[in-house]
């Protein structure tokens, strides 16, 4: 059972999106077990993206990241991490296919509307900074057996 980090970035709570991706999530049989909004703080989201600190994009991401409310969100399900990354899709969105999400809705690398942790690695820690554990449930869904063999 793995868990992934998403986040639905400002431009996706402007554009009243939370719904429409949320639901991609769910309809593919991934549990929601970790949800909240808020508007990151500065520190927060300079962690949250500290792999690019040295990169030129790196103030406006954060600037970006911090201009409203974010969705924060912890999904759980096999191969979550992956899978998610593939729902999403490229980090540029003109790079992105039809039926991905950033392929869908949106156009602009600097307003691609949702983050996905690229490891399971990136997953522990990026849930660990955004989520204490009392946040995260602990639950198995009755349709587990409709939606995995085992
Ligand atoms: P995240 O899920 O948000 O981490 O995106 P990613 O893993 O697809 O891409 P990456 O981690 O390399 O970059 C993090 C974020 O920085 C991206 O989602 C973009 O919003 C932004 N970004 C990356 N490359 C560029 C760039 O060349 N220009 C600008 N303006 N923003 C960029
Ligand atoms: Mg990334």
């Amino acid at each position: 059972k793995e868990r992934t980090y998403i986040m639905l970035k400002p431009d996706a709570v402007n554009r009243r999106l939370i719904g429409e991706i949320l639901s991609r999530f769910e309809k593919r049989g991934y549990n929601v077990v970790g949800l909240k909004v808020l508007t990151p703080s500065r520190e927060l989201a300079e962690a949250h993206y500290a792999e690019h600190k040295e990169r030129p994009f790196f103030k406006g991401l954060v600037d970006f990241l911090t201009s409203g409310p974010v969705v924060a969100i912890v999904i759980e399900g096999d191969n979550a991490v992956a899978t998610a990354r593939t729902m999403i899709g490229v980090t540029k969105p003109q790079a992105s296919a039809p039926g991905t999400i950033r392929g869908d809705l949106s156009i602009d690398v600097g307003r691609n509307i949702i983050h996905g942790s690229d490891s399971v690695e990136s997953a522990r820690r990026e849930i660990g900074l955004w989520f204490r554990p009392v946040e995260i449930v602990d639950f198995k869904p009755v349709d587990h057996a409709w939606v995995y063999e085992k």
